[in-house]
């Protein structure tokens, strides 16, 4: 090769590979910009801790409508019992509703829920469905938040975050409790009690006041 083009050549090879280089590196970039998507919530280095208010009002309000549908359903099957339970937990998101509105107010913001039509199919499915979406909220959505919140150190985030958590972690008991005995499902409603102030729910009044948020035990909800 005469000089000039084996120049030629190796130059030609360098801008290929400069090419491929800088196409590696946007791809790279790209990765990492979806995978930031995947992010857990309250991991994200934007999210504030009213993001996560805002998230947990939307995941809430959800919930609740599909739980009144799954209560719905259950009593179509013949499943009371378990209907009374839908009703009693969809009672409880409720007062997590209203805990976080009340902080997201107090922070000046305004709530926003977008409400989708339940997935509604077999009571058998209603509760894995159940079980699935409280295991979440327990064991990764409000852990993530209640971190953003101390980082924020808001105490009100922090409140309204763990009451609920620990609250989703009892729904999630009573929904594989109903899972596994699948047909004591039936006979008639029953009764829940569910604490006004947490949503703490369970099948009896507790022997003193609310095992999670110490509110007096007179100040329950009886839900059937
Ligand atoms: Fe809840
Ligand atoms: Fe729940
Ligand atoms: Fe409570």
């Amino acid at each position: 090769m005469k000089p000039f083009r084996m120049f030629a050549h190796t130059a030609m090879i360098a801008g290929i590979s400069a090419m491929m280089f800088v196409a590696a590196i946007a791809t790279a970039a790209q990765t990492t910009k979806s995978e930031e998507k995947k992010t857990a919530p309250g991991e994200a280095a934007t999210a504030t801790a009213l993001d996560n208010l805002q998230a947990a009002y939307d995941g809430e309000s959800n919930a609740k409508t599909r739980y009144e549908a799954f209560a719905k359903k259950a009593d179509e099957e013949g499943y009371t019992k378990i209907a009374s339970l839908f009703r009693a937990a969809a009672h409880a998101e409720s007062v997590h509703i209203s805990n976080h509105v009340a902080v997201i107010k107090k922070m000046g913001g305004e709530p926003k829920a977008d409400i989708k039509a339940p997935d509604v199919k077999s009571t058998k499915e209603n509760l894995e469905a159940a079980i699935k979406g409280e295991t979440y909220e327990t064991e990764i959505m409000y852990p993530g938040f209640i971190k953003q919140a101390r980082d924020e150190k808001n105490k009100d985030a922090l409140k309204t975050f763990n009451g609920a958590k620990a609250v989703e972690a009892e729904h999630a008991k009573l929904f594989k409790q109903a899972l596994e005995n699948l047909d004591q499902g039936k006979g008639g409603a029953v009764a829940y009690y569910v604490c006004k102030v947490c949503g703490y729910t369970a099948i009896q009044l507790p022997k003193n006041d609310c095992p999670i948020c110490s509110n007096p035990k007179d100040n329950f909800d009886k839900v059937k």
